[in-house]
């Protein structure tokens, strides 16, 4: 049994970005970057508590989404947490007379460039096949000339129960796009074909059947990023490292990816779910990442320096676990190459982004390390017990040659999302005109 019906594209997609940022930035396709009408049709099963994460993901990529809830997927996920996600009033009722008058079910049909049903039960299936129309949802489903999607989610027997494969092979007949579903642990204790796949997978798909709208910023560009800490050997057993927990350098991946970037993710030792979307390579010590970042960076447009490097490293790492006989050793130590200085110094190089992580001088510290290492643009941030690293939220200055831009706190997510954002920005403007200033941006790292 086929499960993945749908090749998995390459992220595709962008950002909320501000109306300034859409009325300026290239576009791949032709200048202007159209928003994406999603109707996000939710029913009634235990995935639905992963329709606030899918939200965020699409909207993410810059879509307006208008979620429509069968009676039952109330059972499950709250319509003041979906509205509260979505920046619209949820939909459920098709006698809803005010709704109605606001937006029409037919309206609504039109509208979307895709209609979403995530999770989908083995009952919408049913329902959509049979062509009844007894709810919202599915009404818009009849009337909806825009592709439709379901991301099937249901109890293993349920899903290879022959009546929901033949339902199954019927909507993919009327070119009704089947998104998974995955294999693995159900909420019912058991194993098997049925789980939702994942918010970001499914915001992905659902975009690469718009037709080409909502490109993103970084369409057709190769972003490449380090992230985490590198471990360097004492001896078979020990190593020197650092508190990056990569959230960061993780969260602009993901922006990135988001915006349509081809995206490298070269990463250190981390406790991070692996992203989807985009190549990464592991790594453990500086010296590796160097040579995973040279591996990847000849065709790059971008480089993100977001992994908090070692900078020196035992001179020697020693075949044998050293025991401990005297009262005090010392350990020699050596400089680790500087992968943002190398990777700034190619004629011609990528965009080049760096960190600086630093307890005090922050804005002083980054703009020595901007001029020195020849940057494009530095990310600063303050890291201590209380800030920047292995936190999950951050906070940003942005400076550049004749300005400078504050975040505030924000989630990483957040953040990242508005580096990538800037960083297009800018890239466009020091690729698009040599007469370009060079900007530099002070944030938190990790
Ligand atoms: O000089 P410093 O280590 O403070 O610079 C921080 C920036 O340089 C970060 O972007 C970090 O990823 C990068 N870096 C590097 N290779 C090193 C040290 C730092 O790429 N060996």
């Amino acid at each position: 049994m086929c499960l993945q019906r749908i090749n998995l594209p390459r992220m595709a997609g962008f950002t909320g970005y501000s109306a300034y940022l859409r009325a300026k930035l290239p576009n791949s396709t032709n200048g202007e970057v159209q928003t994406v009408n999603i109707v996000l049709g939710i029913t009634g099963g235990i995935a639905a508590y992963k329709a606030p994460d899918l939200v965020r993901r699409l909207r993410e990529r810059g879509a307006e989404v208008q979620i429509v809830m069968t009676a039952s997927a109330e059972e499950f996920v709250t319509g003041t947490a979906l509205q509260a996600v979505s920046g619209r009033p949820i939909r459920a009722n098709l006698w809803d007379k005010e709704a109605e008058a606001a937006m029409s079910h037919i309206e609504l049909a039109r509208w979307a460039d895709a209609v979403l049903i995530a999770p989908a039960t083995a009952e919408v299936m049913a329902r959509i096949v049979s062509g009844g129309a007894p709810d919202l949802l599915t009404t818009i489903c009849l009337a909806t000339e825009a592709p439709i999607a379901l991301a099937p989610a249901m109890n293993h027997v349920m899903w290879s129960n022959p009546a929901t494969q033949a339902n199954r092979a019927v909507l993919e007949e009327r070119g009704i796009h089947i998104i998974g579903p995955g294999i693995g642990s159900q909420a019912c204790g058991e194993t098997g074909a049925g789980r939702m796949l994942e918010p970001d997978v499914i915001a992905a798909t659902v975009f690469n059947l718009t037709g080409g709208k909502g490109q993103g910023l970084l369409e057709g560009k190769k972003v490449v990023i380090t992230a985490g800490p590198t471990r360097e050997a004492i001896d078979p057993v020990r190593y020197i490292t650092n508190r990056s927990s990569g959230k960061m350098g993780y969260a602009i991946a993901s922006a990135a990816a988001a915006q349509g970037a081809e995206v490298v993710l070269v990463s250190g030792p981390v406790n991070l779910m692996e992203p989807s979307g985009m190549e990464v390579v592991h790594v453990e010590s500086a010296e590796d990442m160097y040579a995973a970042t040279h591996a990847s960076i000849g065709d790059a447009d971008i480089f993100i320096a977001a992994a908090a490097v070692a900078d020196y490293r035992p001179a020697e790492a020693v075949e044998q676990k050293i025991k401990k006989s005297n009262e005090a050793m010392t350990l020699e130590m050596v400089r680790c190459p500087d992968i943002l200085a190398s990777v700034a110094a190619l004629e011609p190089g990528p965009f080049t982004v760096g960190f600086a992580a630093e307890t005090e001088n922050v804005v002083a510290y980054a703009t020595g390390k901007l001029e020195k290492k020849k940057l494009d643009m530095i990310v600063a941030n303050r890291v201590g017990r209380d800030c920047g690293f292995d936190r999950d939220d951050n906070a940003a200055t942005v400076l550049w040659n004749g300005g400078d831009r504050s975040f505030p706190t924000s989630s990483k997510v957040e953040l990242a999302r508005n580096l990538i954002e800037l960083a297009a920005e800018h890239f466009y403007a020091v690729r698009g005109s040599e007469t370009q200033p060079k900007l530099t941006v002070i944030s938190n790292i990790d």
